[in-house]
């Protein structure tokens, strides 16, 4: 099939890639032409795990070509992805624009009966608004073309979107036309294999869809957050309670891991937007708003831990800093917990040492000003010279690390670990000083 993938972030370039794989010939288009240039040199603009492999062999086959030339590649496809940013407004919700620019380019180029689908996580409604829109261009242009706006979200993972694309768990296609949705059978029945995993919806339905499940995922967070602080205050380990509460399949294992808040592109927004979107309509949200209450003060917590054990004098500490990306497996920074740290510790006059496996250069480009901040190549050396280690994304690599070298190097043996990473008794017992999220230490 030919497919035409507005939007080149993460999303659309994973959509693209992946649909190319499977032997679509896909173009991929952007208004940034400095990334459509870096694409075609076989430059990844983000680091996912997989992603570089499958887009330069696709690449190479001319099954996956990038461009910023939108009426040719409109005139490509059959179907056409709307896969661009939302990002939130002034007061929370999803600004469309953007959305309704590539619905407006698409009405202008077309030809044909046309597919329009939304990837982009928008607010109920906006497949209407894109209609519209696309109606609106073709009568300008006094044309009358078939066409039809799909709601299908995408429910991939940084760190592991190229794999939750290629097996997804569902494909939620929202559309009352017949037509596109025996287009988007199509397009998917490679990835549909072994039992049916798509769900088919009506257009708003599948827009909620999207917003329910992060907000669900954050809400399982937020509220174990809630539960460590008590735990913390009652004397109980929350790493015992989150086994004993997974057990009940009810629950679940997945996503009860407290920790340092949770940040990343997707929930922070979109529980926003979804919080707006209730309000617009007249209701008060009041669990969406308690989830990022929740999630706001947890991303103050490891902080507060450090000014209460150095008396609130943080002038002239040095912090060595593990983990910078908003969780492992990528090189995101977007609402990472690490940032409301660093930000509070320079405010306090301290310095951080930090050193990430992947999110350095991102880390650069953000506080590339900032004379409190050293970027550290090795773990090791983000150690040197500092007063404590403090630890905010749970990579694999500092899950077992020297603890005799750790001990060797900083100043005194303080730990302040946001994810929990290793055990109080066992830190307790080679001396450290260790703070962690909701256990007795
Ligand atoms: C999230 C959803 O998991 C995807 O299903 C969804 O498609 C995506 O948003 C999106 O809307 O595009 P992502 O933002 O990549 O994916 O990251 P997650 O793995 O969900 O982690 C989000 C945050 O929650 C991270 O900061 C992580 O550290 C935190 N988290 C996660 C916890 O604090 N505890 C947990 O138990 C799990």
């Amino acid at each position: 099939m030919r497919v035409t993938i507005f939007g080149t972030g993460y999303v659309g370039l994973v959509t693209g890639a992946c649909l190319a794989e499977v032997g679509n010939d896909v173009i991929c288009v952007d208004v940034d032409a400095d990334k459509i240039e870096r694409l075609n040199h076989g430059e990844i603009p983000i680091y996912e795990p997989g992603l570089e492999m499958i887009v330069t062999r696709n690449h190479q086959a001319g099954r996956l070509q990038f461009t910023t030339d939108a009426a040719s590649a409109v005139d490509h496809g059959e179907v056409q992805f709307i896969a661009v940013g939302t990002p939130p407004d002034e007061d929370g919700s999803a600004d469309l624009q953007y959305v309704l620019a590539v619905a407006d380019t698409i009405a202008t180029h077309m030809n044909d009966y046309t597919v329009v689908v939304d990837k982009s996580t928008v607010p109920v409604g906006t497949a209407d608004r894109v209609s519209q829109a696309v109606a609106q261009r073709l009568t300008a242009r006094g044309v009358d073309i078939p066409f039809a706006v799909v709601s299908n979200p995408e429910f991939l993972k940084e760190g592991a979107a190229v794999e939750d694309f290629m097996k997804p768990e569902r494909v939620v296609i929202g559309s009352d036309d017949e037509q596109a949705l025996e287009v988007l059978r199509a397009l998917y029945s490679p990835f549909n294999r072994n039992h049916d995993r798509l769900i088919t919806m009506d257009v708003r339905s599948a827009e909620l869809t999207k917003y329910a499940a992060n907000a669900m995922l954050a809400t399982k967070i937020s509220f174990m957050n809630e539960l460590a602080n008590i735990a913390d205050r009652v004397g109980a380990d929350i790493e015992r309670v989150r086994v004993g509460i997974g057990s009940d399949p009810r629950i679940g294992y997945h996503f009860i891991y407290p920790g340092a808040g949770y940040g990343g592109s997707c929930f922070p927004k979109d529980v926003q937007a979804l919080g707006r979107t209730a309000q617009q309509v007249g209701y008060e949200p009041a669990l969406l708003n308690a989830v990022e209450t929740v999630n706001d003060r947890q991303k103050g917590y490891v902080f507060e831990q450090i000014q209460s054990h150095y008396n609130g004098n943080l002038k002239g500490c040095c912090f060595a800093l593990w983990g910078l990306a908003f969780k492992p497996n990528t090189d995101d920074m977007r609402e990472a917990a690490s940032r409301r740290l660093m930000e509070a510790l320079w405010a306090e006059g301290a310095q951080v040492q930090a050193f990430d496996p992947k999110a350095l250069e991102e880390t650069q480009r953000i506080y590339k000003d900032q004379s409190q901040l050293t970027l550290c190549e090795t773990a090791e050396a983000a150690l040197e010279g500092a007063d404590a280690l403090v630890i905010m994304t749970e990579w694999n690599v500092f899950r077992s690390p020297d603890f005799g070298h750790i001990q060797d190097t900083l100043a005194a043996p303080v730990i302040f670990d946001g994810r929990n990473l290793y055990d109080p008794v066992d830190m307790a017992e080679m001396g450290f000083r260790y703070y962690c999220i909701g256990r007795p230490s």
